[in-house]
């Protein structure tokens, strides 16, 4: 059986892991100096319905990467390379899945590890941290993979056990577009709920709706410089969809601002305003400040 070696721990990370453990799968975690000679505990996930379930996972650190056969990477996307840039000894044929919001971190680890099968994914789980080891489930998603490399094409059949444990997962050779989507919804939700403060189900407050309507149009027309057919209705109308299933959610850039985090910002917004190149973007450009501004130096 494949062991699923899980490298972030924080929300997301610690709900796949649980969801992974309940499933039978074995599952390790991959972890920072900062957790070296501390007792390894159980995680605490407390289920959609309310339950507490204690997860147990075996503890890794990067000198043993030579043990680990599939690495779920679930970090901010500003983690990923330096906590990729550690594992001297991961074999060359163990694949990496990338599960982060945002883009432009798949192209800095296929460098780094040019021989790996390297796959990217999308995953629309709601997790909430609550506590160190203690983390919430906080909504049903779908989750997408697919290959980087030509070496990630055989990796298919990964998609099987984790849609057994998380409910939906499936594999595209056509993921490159599955990842767009979803960061023209992340570049509309969360940079607004970050500023404004508020929970996403909020931003269909008459309030939002002026400035909802200028930013989604501006993301919806970098996406068609990027290639992407959808139109500007139907983005419209999946971006509300997104918001009304995730109504009291506090987006993960809320959450980062909130908690004096580094925010996703630079793989979200930046991303889009340097693919924008010479189209005029001002909402965008003015929440990537906005942003900036109040993150952490
Ligand atoms: O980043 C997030 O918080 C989520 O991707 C989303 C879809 C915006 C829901 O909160």
């Amino acid at each position: 059986m494949t062991e699923w070696t899980i490298l972030g721990a924080g929300a997301l990370g610690s709900v796949v892991a649980g969801l992974l453990r309940r499933q039978g799968e074995a599952v390790s975690l991959l972890l920072s100096e900062r957790h070296r000679g501390h007792l390894h505990p159980c995680l605490d996930l407390v289920t959609l319905v309310g339950r507490h379930q204690l997860v147990d996972t075996r503890p890794l650190f990067a000198e043993q990467a030579g043990q680990i056969s599939c690495l779920l990477v679930m970090t901010k996307a500003y983690q990923v390379v330096a906590a990729l840039k550690g594992l001297h000894r991961l074999p060359t044929n163990t694949p990496i899945i990338l599960l982060h919001n945002g883009m432009g971190v798949a192209e800095q680890v296929q460098a780094l590890y040019p021989h790996n099968p390297l796959i990217v994914g999308v995953c629309s789980h709601g997790a909430m941290k609550e506590g160190d080891w203690l983390v919430r489930h906080t909504g049903k998603g779908e989750t997408w993979l697919g290959p980087v490399n030509p070496a990630a094409k055989a990796y298919a059949d990964l998609a099987r056990p984790l849609a057994a444990a998380l409910g939906h997962a499936k594999w595209s050779e056509d993921i490159l577009g599955l990842q767009h989507r979803k960061l023209a919804v992340n570049a509309v939700i969360n940079p607004l709920t970050a500023c404004h403060d508020i929970r996403n189900g909020q931003l269909l407050e008459p309030r939002f709706a002026a400035v909802l309507e200028q930013l989604s149009e501006e993301v919806h027309q970098v996406m068609v410089q990027l290639g992407e057919t959808e139109s500007l209705d139907d983005f419209r109308r999946r971006l509300r969809k997104v918001i009304e299933l995730t109504a009291t959610n506090y987006s993960s850039m809320h959450q980062d601002l909130a908690q004096g985090r580094p925010t996703e910002i630079d793989h979200i917004t930046g991303y889009l305003l340097a693919k924008a190149a010479t189209l005029p973007v001002p909402v965008c450009r003015q929440l990537y400040q906005e942003v900036r501004r109040r993150s952490p130096a």
